[in-house]
């Protein structure tokens, strides 16, 4: 048996003559692809061609997972597009060459496997995947603007069949151990305790690399232009060419250079020179980073909950509890009575059914952390206490009284509200302290932000501690001071008023819509309003910008009863919870500028204010918080420079 010890790679031999190659990246909780790791790997093959084992088996050192991709932290300071090529074909090569070694190879992928740790195991003649809920393969490249340039856009399309290659490309979306089994990603889906040995057996089978089917070859050779064309037809329905080159790239690249970006001239819209000069990858990079910056907001305390107490099973109480459970808390839910209690445990368990794709155990088990409990004995036990009641001051002090008296010393004690000040709130409590706003977005479930905010008296600990909660319930916490609308709301408010006030001179709410869903945005403002309930933006409007300055046509509608989606009609009318749009847009030109001022505007007075403590936060904030057009880095970013408008 002999050794090899590098920095971030170690062979071992074993008896049967395999050589075991452990990658265990230096300084670091996770395995990245930087230079100087592939460089070694480099060294790890040409150790290996001089003395050439029976196999080899590719593994992970770490508790975190197998690769989690490029080290984007060196490439993100690279600024030119030479740079950038150059790596491209260091590791193109590279790869190339851990295909052709004359040993077979394995990749053997325990917890997560992406991007150019996917493209790794891509060129090794056979990949074994642990079946464990951890393990995760994907090639997320898209979600940053870039392409699978090390060799996935070949090897995927021709290891899966293209339509499964593309679906998995054009969406970034992750795979787990068994489905990776099913669509032909890895050869084997195992227990973690014979992974070992059913690596050992694969390597030294002799089993030849497996191959696509006779269909699955036509499709990704002669008949490329129909997954091509299929594919093209469901990005143009996701992302515009100008905003969003890379999925365009992806299906160019493979379709017409076999998945080389090196081969794709320099002019072509999938080029590397044209997705380097675009710079909506770079921004993806930033908005990326702004997402690591949220999440390690959340280490400032070692806080873990076990059990939560939530009271009010309306919209947003219900579904916060429904979250909390999913995160594997134990949470008690209480409202003025069980009938109460019960539509949001109904709501429960219909999401933990889609969640879990009807897994009856795991449905249950979720089902058995959430307790309906009518006479709030959860408060006692507690290590965190939601209020989401109604939006009254005199109810919420009279709930704060009570529940200071019976929680536990320690027990954190957050409120929901979304117009009420924290200090208003406390004013009844003797540690007042103890009080922190733990702000979620509704629908509970999709919005990844949850604004925590600290009040004139809240402690640091405290908030520090709320911050780490809402990183247990995975969610992103964005620290903010107690003021009007916080940051999300006082943001998006005079934007959708802004596009109410359109409406008011005539533009049809489609027309508005179309032109903030064309700037990228997820939905369009009055469809947006619709939806949060014109009642809910009114009263959000009138609190940020007085009464005077109510557009129109909100205030008819609210008048007429018509409050939008939940009452079936409002700037829209509302069918089966889809808005019907019969107006084709108008001319949209200049209206997303116009819109996207007081936006920007509001995002400005909030760093000034000090409610959110610099631009990138805001930025991160309006993002994840309002689905605002990733591509831009965020309204600050894209903005700046702009400051006098
Ligand atoms: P909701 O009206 O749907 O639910 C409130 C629930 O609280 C009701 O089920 C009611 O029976 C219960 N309740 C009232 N007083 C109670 C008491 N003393 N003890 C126990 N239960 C009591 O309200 P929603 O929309 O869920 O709002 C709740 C809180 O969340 C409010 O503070 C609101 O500002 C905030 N919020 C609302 C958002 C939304 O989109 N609806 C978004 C973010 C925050």
């Amino acid at each position: 048996m002999s050794e090899l010890s590098l920095r971030h790679w170690h062979v071992r031999r074993d008896e049967q003559g395999i050589a075991w190659v452990t990658i265990d990246v230096a300084d670091s909780a996770a395995n990245t692809l930087g230079s100087e790791v592939l460089l070694e790997f480099a060294q790890v093959l040409d150790a290996l061609e001089a003395a050439p084992p029976t196999g080899m088996v590719i593994q992970s050192g770490k508790a975190a997972g197998f690769i989690a991709g490029a080290d984007l932290d060196e490439y993100s300071k690279i600024d030119d597009v030479a740079g950038i090529k150059a790596i491209v074909a260091r590791n193109w090569a590279l790869f190339d060459r851990l295909e052709a070694v004359a040993w077979p190879t394995l990749a053997l992928i325990r917890g997560h496997c992406m991007g150019g740790g996917l493209e790794l195991s891509l060129a090794c003649r056979y990949r074994v995947a642990v079946d464990e809920p951890a393990t995760r393969m994907a090639l997320p490249e898209v979600m940053l603007g870039i392409t699978p340039g090390w060799g996935g856009m070949l090897r995927l399309p021709r290891t899966v069949g293209p339509a499964a290659a593309m679906d998995m490309m054009l969406t970034g979306k992750q795979i787990d151990a068994k489905r990776a089994k099913r669509i032909g990603l890895v050869d084997e889906c195992v227990p973690p305790r014979v992974m070992e040995n059913a690596a050992r057996m694969l390597v030294l089978s002799g089993q030849p690399r497996r191959e696509l089917s006779r269909v699955q070859a036509w499709l990704n050779g002669p008949l490329k232009f129909l997954v091509a064309t299929g594919a093209r037809r469901q990005v143009v329905k996701r992302a515009r060419q100008e905003n969003y080159p890379a999925p365009y790239a992806i299906i160019d690249t493979w379709q017409h250079f076999n998945g080389n970006s090196l081969d794709v001239p320099p002019t072509h819209p999938a080029s590397l020179e044209h997705i380097f000069a675009q710079g909506t990858a770079r921004n993806l990079v930033r908005v990326f980073f702004l997402q690591q910056r949220l999440k390690a907001l959340g280490k400032g305390s070692d806080f873990a909950a076990k059990h939560v107490h939530v009271i009010g099973a309306g919209v947003m109480g219900g579904d916060i509890a429904a979250w909390c459970a999913l995160r594997g808390l134990t949470v008690t839910l209480q409202d003025q009575g069980i009938e109460r209690i019960a539509p949001a445990i109904k709501r429960a368990a219909q999401g933990f059914g889609k969640k879990y794709r009807g897994d009856r155990k795991q449905v249950r088990f979720a089902m058995d952390r959430l307790i309906a409990d009518p006479d709030g004995s959860g408060v006692a036990q507690a290590d965190v206490i939601i209020e989401a009641i109604f939006e009254n001051l005199d109810a919420k002090h009279a709930l704060f009284r009570d529940l200071e008296a019976r929680a536990k010393p320690d027990a954190i004690l957050a409120t929901n509200t979304s117009s009420l000040k924290l200090e208003d709130i406390g004013s009844v409590l003797t540690r007042p302290e103890r009080l922190v706003g733990i702000h979620f977005f509704n629908p509970v479930a999709q919005m990844p932000l949850v604004e925590v905010v600290e009040g004139e008296h809240t402690d640091a600990a405290v908030f520090a501690r709320a911050q780490a909660f809402v990183r247990q319930l995975d969610k992103l916490p964005l620290p903010v001071k107690s003021a009007p609308g916080f940051l999300v709301n006082a943001v998006l408010g005079p934007y959708l008023l802004e596009a109410m006030r359109c409406v008011d001179e005539g533009h049809s709410p489609e027309t508005v819509d179309a032109a903030m869903v064309r700037f990228g945005m997820p939905m369009g403002p009055i469809e947006l309003a619709d939806t949060v309930g014109l009642d809910i933006a009114m009263a959000t409007g009138k609190a940020l910008t007085g009464t005077s300055k109510v557009p129109r046509a909100l205030q008819e509608r609210v008048a007429a009863g018509k409050l939008g989606r939940k009452s079936g009609a409002g700037f829209y009318v509302w069918e089966e919870g889809r808005a019907r749009k019969d107006d084709l847009p108008d001319n949209v030109a200049g209206l997303a500028e116009r819109l996207l001022e007081p936006l920007v505007a509001a995002t400005r007075r909030c760093v000034a204010a000090g409610i959110v403590a610099d631009a990138d936060l805001a930025d991160a904030g309006v993002i994840f918080g309002t689905g605002f057009a990733p591509w831009t880095g965020g309204p600050l970013h894209h903005f700046a420079g702009s400051e006098s408008s």
